[in-house]
Formats: structure tokens, C-alpha cells, sequence
């Protein structure tokens, strides 16, 4: 069921679910989420049940505020306080040391919690309405299947779920890939996922160098082998492989689809081609609603051309290499 997340009364409904323990589908700034109450580990067990997502793979709390991050956080190091104040609300994540007993189901029993401080203007809105309801944060990962997509739309989360889950409508989400993850436990700030805020920016609001690592590495070992897949095959190429490759192809019929920031030869025969934007922020922004789209045309293979080597670029590289290596 879709609520309108521009009407108050809808958005009112939905905190009013929340603060029941009912799952919601929320739309933040970067995707769409599936939301429970963080406090509420019964709530919190339906979201891994519905999303078919591994025990002990923990979730990301949603908070309204920085000062907020006290209901389930506790020493938070200075590099994160320094991050919030930089980033918040916006598309970062930070994990920090978890306050005892605080959000169990959703950091997965470990001794960590992520929190991000969402800043789109619909669950600004519903915070404000859930928080009157005693709601102390929104435990929500994406709002997809286990190993699919992400969803940025909300007709996104209705195609993963269908129509028995509630979801507020926010519109399509300007960023488009989940947000960039920043691990404050270490002593030093670890880079376990890349999104759209540019490294500099992390490194110059930190004060110091972001060490790599990797949050999709399996906390639960094996089951991660398909992350942010679509139904399709897909490779990712150089263009001059790309432009070789659709010259070798035959006439046989092939459910080709094409997505490359060049116009390749050959891509008359029957093939499927979209333009890749030329700037890193608009190609995040419809990256997974295009390969959404493919799928819905059928596409069996989906050849990408490699995003330019540039660090604007990391968040939508990580995607698809993600896409192609499942
Ligand atoms: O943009 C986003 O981050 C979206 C929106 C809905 O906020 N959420 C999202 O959640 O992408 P999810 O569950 O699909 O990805 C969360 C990632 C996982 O890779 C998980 O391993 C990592 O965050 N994570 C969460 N809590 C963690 C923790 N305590 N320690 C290490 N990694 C953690
Ligand atoms: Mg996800």
C-alpha cells in the first residue's frame, strides 16, 4: 500500500505503524529503506524475515539527529562526532561503539551500531511525527530482496515486496546509491563502503587518511556472493572492449542491453542502449532504476563500459563491479 509522503495525515499513519512495531518502507536521500522501530527487537526480526537477509548481518539505525545517536551509541570517538557535524543529516554512515542492550536485533549481537542521519525531506518529517510516539531511531536497511538492488523509487520497493507492505512514497531518491560507510570503532576512520560524498571531504572533516575495508565482507561467511545483482548477466568493459565486442556480435536475436557513456557501434541490431551521464552524481542518481529497467525489457545480458578511473566515480564503480561479480 502506498502512502503519500507529502500528505501529513500519511506520514502520520506510518509513524503511527512504526510506533506499533509494524514495518514501513521509507524513502531517504539515498534509497528506499525498510524501517522498524530500533528499539523494538520483534519489530526488528521482521525486517530480516521479510528481506530474507542472513542473521548477523547487522542493520543501519536511522537517527533524526546527532544528539540522537546517545539512545544507542556510547564513547562516540572524535573522528565521528567530527563526521556528524560535517555530514549530518546526509548520506554517511558511521559505526561506532553500541551502548549495552541498545538496538540487539538490529546491530546483529555485535558490539557496534551503524548510524546514519538521514536528510530527506519526507523522513524528516516522519522522525518528527514518530518521535511525539516515544520512536527513539529507525533500524532499515535497503529496501530489497537479499542480494538485489537497491530501490530508489518507491514502485521499486512495491516491485521486491508487492502490495501487502506499507510504503511512503518520497519520490524518486536524488542520490540513488546507499551511503557512504565510515567504521569509527578502530581507532582510525576505515572507508567499508564508498558512496557519493567525495573522499577529500571525508579525509578534510576527519583530519586524517580513511584506511580501506569492505562492509559487504561476510559477516555471516557465504552468503554474500550476489550483492546489488540485477536478473540480467552483466559484465563491465573498457570501451574499447565494449566497442570490439558489439562488433563481433552476429544477427542472431540476443536480449543485449548497452550502457555506456559513448554511443558504441553496432548497437542497431535489436540491441538496447542508454547513455550513461557524464557526471558521477547524475549517473548514481538513475544507475539501479536503469538496471531495474532492463530487467523489466528482458534483457538476458547487460554490457556496461567502465565508469572513468576518477574518485568521483568510486561509489558507481563499486556498484556494478558488485553487479558483475555476482
Ligand atoms: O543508504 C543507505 O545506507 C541505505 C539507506 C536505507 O539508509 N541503507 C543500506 O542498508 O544500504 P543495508 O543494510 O543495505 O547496508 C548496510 C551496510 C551493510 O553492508 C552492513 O554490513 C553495514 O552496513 N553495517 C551495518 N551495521 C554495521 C556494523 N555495526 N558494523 C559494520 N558494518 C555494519
Ligand atoms: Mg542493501
Amino acid at each position: 500500500m502506498l502512502l503519500d509522503g507529502t500528505d501529513p495525515a500519511d506520514v502520520q499513519r506510518a509513524a503511527e505503524l512504526l510506533a506499533a512495531g509494524e514495518l514501513v518502507a521509507i524513502p531517504t536521500e539515498t534509497v528506499y529503506g525498510l524501517a522498524a522501530r530500533a528499539d523494538d527487537d520483534a519489530a526488528v526480526a521482521k525486517i530480516y524475515a521479510v528481506k530474507g537477509r542472513p542473521v548477523g548481518h547487522p542493520l543501519i539505525v536511522h537517527v533524526a539527529a546527532p544528539d540522537e545517536s546517545a539512545a544507542f551509541a556510547t564513547d562516540v570517538p572524535e573522528v565521528a562526532q567530527r563526521l556528524m557535524r560535517a555530514f549530518w543529516p546526509g548520506p554517511v554512515t558511521l559505526i561506532v561503539p553500541r551502548a549495552a542492550g541498545k538496538g540487539d536485533a538490529a546491530a546483529a549481537g555485535q558490539g557496534t551500531i551503524g548510524l546514519r542521519c538521514p536528510s530527506h525531506s519526507v523522513v524528516r518529517a516522519l522522525f518528527a511525527a514518530a518521535r511525539q510516539l516515544g520512536v527513539p531511531g529507525l533500524a532499515a536497511p535497503s529496501a530489497n530482496r537479499f542480494g538485489r538492488i537497491s530501490p530508489t523509487r518507491a514502485a521499486h520497493v512495491v516491485d521486491e515486496f508487492g502490495d501487502a507492505l506499507v510504503v511512503l512514497d518520497g519520490g524518486a531518491c536524488d542520490v540513488g546509491i546507499e551511503s557512504t560507510i565510515v567504521d569509527c570503532t578502530r581507532g582510525y576512520p576505515v572507508l567499508l563502503r564508498p558512496g557519493m560524498i567525495a573522499r577529500e571531504r571525508i579525509e578534510a572533516a576527519a583530519g586524517e587518511p580513511l584506511r580501506e575495508g569492505d562492509a559487504e565482507a561476510p559477516r555471516a561467511p557465504g552468503t554474500l556472493a550476489a550483492h546489488y545483482a540485477p536478473k540480467a548477466k552483466l559484465r563491465l568493459m573498457p570501451q574499447q572492449m565494449l566497442t570490439s565486442a558489439l562488433q563481433l556480435l552476429g544477427d542472431e536475436p540476443l536480449k543485449l542491453a548497452v550502457y555506456s557513456r559513448s554511443v558504441p557501434l553496432g548497437t542497431a541490431r535489436g540491441v538496447r542502449h542508454r547513455r550513461m551521464p557524464l557526471r558521477p552524481d547524475q549517473a548514481a542518481q538513475e544507475l539501479f532504476n536503469t538496471l531495474r529497467e532492463f530487467d523489466a525489457e528482458g534483457a538476458q545480458l547487460i554490457w556496461v563500459e567502465e565508469p572513468p578511473e576518477d574518485p568521483a566515480w568510486d561509489g558507481v564503480r563499486d556498484r556494478l563491479q558488485r553487479a558483475a561479480a555476482s
